[in-house]
C-alpha cells in the first residue's frame, strides 16, 4: 500500500503502536493471555490509538494550512466551529498546492497589471512635478529678480513680467489638461453622443484659433471641396470633438511654419468620416511617431515648452477618439509636414 493520503499513514501508525502495546501486554501479563484476550487487546488498543492520532493530525494539519487558505483566499474561512478539522482521506498536501498554484495562476494577471500600474503612477507623478517645477521655479526667479530692484529700469521690468506671465500661462495649461485626463481617465465620464455638422464646429475652432495662427501669419483653410459651407453630419460628443480639433489645429499652428498654412479635410467612406488635420510644418521624425501620443512625450521639449505645451495634447486626442471607438492615425516627414487623421461616425438618419 502507497502511503499517499494520510489517513493511510494514520492505520498504519495506530496498527503498529496497537501491535507493540498488544505485544507488551502479552509480555508483561501476569495471567497467561489467551488468544482471545490478546485479539481484543490489539482492537481496542488499535481503536483509541486511531482516534487519538486522527484529533491529533487532523488539528495539526488544519492548523497550518489554515494560514495558507487565509493567505490564498482573502475571503474569511468558513466558521472555526464548521470546519475544525480536515479530512484525512484525501491527499491534503496535493490539494493544497494544486488549490495555490489555481490562486497563483489567477493572481498572475491582476498582480502583473497592478506593478504596471505602479510603475505608470509613480512615472506620471514624476513628470507632474518636473512639468510644474520648471515653470514655478522661473516664476520665482523673474518675481525675486524684480523685487530686487529690475522692477526700477525700464528697459527690463516689462520683459521680466512678460516673462513671468508666460510661465504662468505654462503652468495654467498643464493644470487644465491635467484635469482632462484625469476626468478621462477615471472612466466615469460618458460620452455625451448628439448629432452636429463637423464643418461648423471646425469653423468655430479657426475662430479661436485665428490670433495664433495671424501671429504666424498661418492660413486657416479648408479643403476646396468644402468651400460651399455644405453640412457633414456626425454622431459624437460635440465638446469632446471640439478639444480633438483645437488640439491639432492648435499643434498645427505651433509646429507649423512663418506663412504657412493649416488645412481641415473630410472624406466620405461609407458610415464613417475621416477629417485629416494637415500642416506644411516641421514635420516629425519617422522614429518619433510610435511614441507621439505618450503622455508628456516631445519631440523638441524646449520648443514645446516655450510654446507653453503641457505634453499632454496628444494624449488627450487619442483618448478621446478611442473613447469613441474611432482610430487616430499619423503621417509625417520632417521639413515637408504632418497629417493626423481620425475617424468618426457619419451620421445618417
Ligand atoms: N503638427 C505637428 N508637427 C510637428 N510636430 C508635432 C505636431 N503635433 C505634435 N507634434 C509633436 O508632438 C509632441 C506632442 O504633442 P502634444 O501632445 O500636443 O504636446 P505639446 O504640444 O504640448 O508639446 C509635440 O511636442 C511635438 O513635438
Ligand atoms: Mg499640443
Amino acid at each position: 500500500m502507497k502511503l499517499q493520503k494520510p489517513i493511510h499513514l494514520l492505520v498504519v501508525g495506530s496498527l503498529a503502536v496497537a501491535v507493540s502495546g498488544t505485544a507488551m501486554y502479552l509480555l508483561f501479563s501476569r495471567y497467561q493471555a489467551s488468544y482471545v484476550y490478546s485479539i481484543v487487546v490489539l482492537v481496542l488498543l488499535s481503536l483509541v490509538t486511531f482516534f487519538v492520532f486522527r484529533y491529533i493530525l487532523e488539528k495539526f494539519i488544519y492548523d497550518k494550512i489554515k494560514v495558507i487558505y487565509k493567505t490564498i483566499h482573502t475571503l474569511k474561512l468558513p466558521k472555526r466551529d464548521k470546519r475544525e478539522r480536515v479530512n484525512l482521506n484525501e491527499d491534503v498536501l496535493e490539494k493544497v498546492s494544486w488549490d495555490v498554484s489555481l490562486w497563483a495562476q489567477k493572481h498572475q494577471q491582476e498582480i502583473e497589471d497592478l506593478k504596471k500600474m505602479e510603475a505608470y503612477r509613480r512615472e506620471f507623478l514624476g513628470n507632474v512635478s518636473h512639468e510644474l517645477k520648471t515653470p514655478l521655479f522661473n516664476l520665482q526667479g523673474f518675481l525675486l529678480t524684480l523685487l530686487e530692484g529690475a522692477i526700477d529700469d525700464p528697459q527690463v521690468n516689462r520683459t521680466y513680467l512678460e516673462k513671468a506671465a508666460k510661465n504662468l500661462e505654462r503652468m495654467i495649461n498643464l493644470v487644465k489638461d491635467l484635469e482632462i485626463i484625469a476626468h478621462l481617465e477615471s472612466g466615469e465620464i460618458k460620452m455625451n453622443y448628439s448629432r452636429f455638422d463637423i464643418i461648423s464646429l471646425t469653423r468655430e475652432v479657426f475662430e479661436m484659433l485665428e490670433l495664433k495662427a495671424k501671429q504666424k501669419n498661418i492660413q486657416l483653410i479648408f479643403n476646396e471641396k468644402h468651400d460651399d459651407g455644405l453640412p457633414i453630419w456626425v454622431m459624437a460628443d460635440r465638446e469632446r470633438i471640439r478639444q480633438v480639433l483645437h488640439n491639432l489645429i492648435e499643434n498645427a499652428i505651433n509646429y507649423g511654419v512663418e506663412n504657412g498654412r493649416t488645412k481641415v479635410s473630410f472624406y466620405e467612406m461609407n458610415d464613417l468620416i475621416l477629417v485629416e488635420v494637415s500642416d506644411n510644418g516641421i514635420g516629425i521624425e519617422e522614429k518619433h511617431i510610435p511614441r507621439l501620443f505618450e503622455r508628456f512625450y516631445r519631440v523638441d521639449k524646449s520648443r514645446s515648452r516655450n510654446l507653453g505645451g503641457s505634453g499632454l495634447g496628444l494624449a488627450i486626442v487619442k483618448h478621446i477618439i478611442e473613447s469613441h471607438g474611432q482610430t487616430i492615425h499619423v503621417r509625417s516627414a520632417p521639413g515637408v509636414g504632418s497629417t493626423f487623421s481620425f475617424t468618426l461616425q457619419r451620421y445618417s438618419s
